[in-house]
């Protein structure tokens, strides 16, 4: 299997890249996979949440360079748009994704992490955007999402020497949130998916749409689309009960109206 699949009693969809001995590069039919696994999440009901990891000592070592190996002006065009419509669509699931960075993350694997809405990693995980070491460029949005997420500067750092970066260094760079021991890592993402998929699932989503379209927009229609949010969750029954809740000093049970 390419990409294992496992839903637990909490919702939490884990999905594994498994293609250790290429190191979870990402072939044509992984991105496939987790195109159809991804959209099968967002129609699942019982899926709250999406966890991202890879098999051995790679999370993934990025596009398939036997494919790009192949690549002309028009199948790498239709080569980098597989690979940015699958990324996309973790900003479009509507739940919250987290990367659990295991190992290596170069280029398009980096890429994949910078789509999913956070990011821990383990000790051993390591960053790069090295393309440029291939005469080419990110392809995957990594020249976009990762300037979006940690500045132009160190963007232009990793993209233009193709250089890794560690776990401690990805953590002070905001590249990833929290940086824990190897056997900690899928327990604390768990941990971490699992508390917020007790919170408010319209209010999350809400944030999650406010924040990645917000950054496409200027401020004052950023605040506006903000505004409009605000309002939505302001209708809700889970904002009553949030609110509720707390004046009542007891833990609010949410339920997703
Ligand atoms: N695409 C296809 N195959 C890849 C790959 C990729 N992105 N990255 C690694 N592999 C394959 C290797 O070709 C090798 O296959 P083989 O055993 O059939 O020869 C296998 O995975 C193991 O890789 P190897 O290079 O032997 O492991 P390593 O531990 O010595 O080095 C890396 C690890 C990640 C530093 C090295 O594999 C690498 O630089 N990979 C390419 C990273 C990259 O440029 N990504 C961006 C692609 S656009």
């Amino acid at each position: 299997m390419l990409i294992i699949n496992e839903l637990d009693s909490n919702g939490i969809l884990t999905l594994t890249l498994n293609r250790p001995d290429k190191l979870n590069a990402l072939s044509t039919e992984v991105l496939t996979t987790l195109s159809t696994l991804l959209a099968e999440a967002k129609a699942n009901d019982s899926v709250k949440a999406v966890l991202v990891t890879g098999t051995g000592k790679a999370f993934c070592a990025g596009a398939d360079i036997s494919k790009l190996a192949e690549c002309n002006a028009t199948s790498g065009y239709e080569f980098a748009l597989l690979g940015q419509n699958v990324f996309h669509q973790f900003e479009t699931l509507g739940k919250p994704s987290l990367a659990a960075v295991n190992g290596y993350a170069f280029g398009g694997g980096c890429e994949l992490l910078i789509s999913t809405s956070m990011r821990i990693a383990s000790t051993k995980a390591q960053f790069g955007q090295p393309e440029i070491k291939l005469g080419v460029i990110p392809g995957y949005g990594g020249t976009q999402r990762l300037s979006r997420l940690i500045g132009k500067g160190r963007a232009m750092d990793l993209c233009l020497t193709g250089r890794f970066i560690d776990a401690n260094t990805a953590l002070s760079w905001g590249l990833v949130s929290e940086v824990v021991e190897e056997d900690a890592l899928i327990p604390r993402a768990k941990e971490m998916l699992t508390q917020i998929t007790q919170l408010a699932p319209i209010a999350l989503q809400s944030i999650m749409d406010v924040i990645n379209q917000g950054f496409d927009m200027n401020l004052q229609e950023a605040l506006h689309l903000e505004a409009v949010h605000f309002a939505k969750v302001c209708a809700t029954t889970d904002k009553q009960e949030g609110v509720s809740a707390f004046l009542e000093k007891r833990q609010a049970k949410f339920i997703g109206a």
